[in-house]
């Protein structure tokens, strides 16, 4: 099927966005845009993952990206366990392709994508669900990106790091970790 007639398939079935995200010029900037890693992958122990998801409420209508995205665990529970749709932006190439393999074996590779790039230059406007395990600095360097460029109500979840003076919605308490979430509030007139 051509390009074009995918996204006419995809037009009005709310998988505009997931199919918007994967054009292939985009795919193309977010390779250009690779540098050194700003922080070292740590993965997030799976306890964490479920209740990252559980305080986001992600359900099968969800489309979850997660911004440095190790091995793809965030994502790939989010498919397994809720049906959701994923993608995943790492900028180290051997994370996306360990992503991918992690994918493939969870049975899930038809749910979830994963772009080698730089966080910071990825279009994100089509989540509904952001998953972070960065640093604090890095999240308050994100925050005007994702007050910008996501859609008001999208949830965003911290695993470790807040987000400075704007206050989560709700923490917890999980396997020695905080865990945080956010709703991005309606745009100021
Ligand atoms: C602490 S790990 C978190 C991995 C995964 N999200 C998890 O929670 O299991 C941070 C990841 O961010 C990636 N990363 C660091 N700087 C990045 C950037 N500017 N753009 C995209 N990925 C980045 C690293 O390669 C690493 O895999």
């Amino acid at each position: 099927m051509q390009r074009r007639q995918f996204l006419a398939a995809v037009a009005g079935t709310g998988l505009a966005g997931f199919a918007n995200a994967f054009e292939p010029s985009r795919l193309m900037l977010a390779q250009a845009a690779t540098r050194s890693p700003d922080v070292i992958f740590v993965p997030t122990p799976n306890k964490v993952v479920d209740r990252m998801l559980e305080l986001a409420k992600v359900t099968a209508r969800d489309l979850v990206y997660d911004l440095g995205c190790g091995d793809g665990r965030i994502v790939i529970t989010a498919a397994k366990r809720y049906g959701a749709r994923g993608v995943g932006v790492d900028i180290d190439p051997d994370r996306v392709k360990e992503a991918i393999a992690n994918a493939k074996a969870a049975g899930v590779a038809d749910k979830v994508k994963f772009i080698q790039g730089d966080l910071f230059e990825t279009d994100i406007s089509p989540a509904t669900v952001v998953a972070l395990y960065l640093l604090t600095s890095l999240n308050l360097k994100l925050k005007p990106k994702l007050l910008n460029d996501l859609k008001p109500g999208t949830r965003v979840v911290s695993h470790a790091f807040d987000m400075g003076d704007w206050k989560p919605e709700m923490e917890d308490y999980v396997e020695g970790s905080n865990v945080y979430l956010w709703r991005v509030p309606p745009r100021k007139a």
